[in-house]
């Protein structure tokens, strides 16, 4: 298996209902390396753009103006498999549908407040992590 990284973020809905703590807790015993975190808050723009792969489809906007809404947490990780592990342990996008012992089945209240964001392939983490770190703030 190959060491990867991905990017997650610890979404609004998280932020709110001041779980966010918890999130990291699961990320840190999954044995996923947090190589840096960052609080941010988006404009809309930056929404837009973070999730431009879902430009046209009739959730974009509730999906963007949710993301904006408030602070989250954007987490590069690493890890083996990384980016399946990351995705593992999330959970399915809907809750409702999430494993038990996944942080959308522990947390998610729905498919548009589920809690955390994944990266859905290597190529995608490396734009997704370049939109939120450089290089220079990766730490082993
Ligand atoms: P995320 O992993 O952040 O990637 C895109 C997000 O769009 C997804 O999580 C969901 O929160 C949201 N999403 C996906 N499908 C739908 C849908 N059918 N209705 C509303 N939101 C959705």
């Amino acid at each position: 298996m190959a060491t990867e990284r991905t990017l997650a973020l610890i979404k609004p809905d998280a932020v709110e209902s001041k779980i966010e703590g918890d999130v990291l807790a699961m990320i840190c015993q999954s044995g996923l390396n947090i190589l840096a975190i960052k609080k941010v808050k988006l404009s809309a723009s930056e929404a837009a753009l973070f999730y431009a792969v879902h430009d046209g489809k009739p959730f974009f906007a509730d999906l963007t103006s949710f993301i904006s809404s408030g602070p989250l947490y954007a987490v590069a990780l690493e890890g083996e498999n990384g980016v399946v592990s990351w995705r593992t342990l999330m959970g399915a996008t809907n809750p409702a549908e999430a494993a038990e012992g996944t942080i959308r089945k522990r947390f998610g209240k729905a498919i548009n407040r589920n809690v955390v964001h994944g990266s859905d392939s290597v190529e995608n983490a490396k734009i997704e992590m370049a939109i939120f770190f450089s290089e220079l703030e990766y730490v082993k």
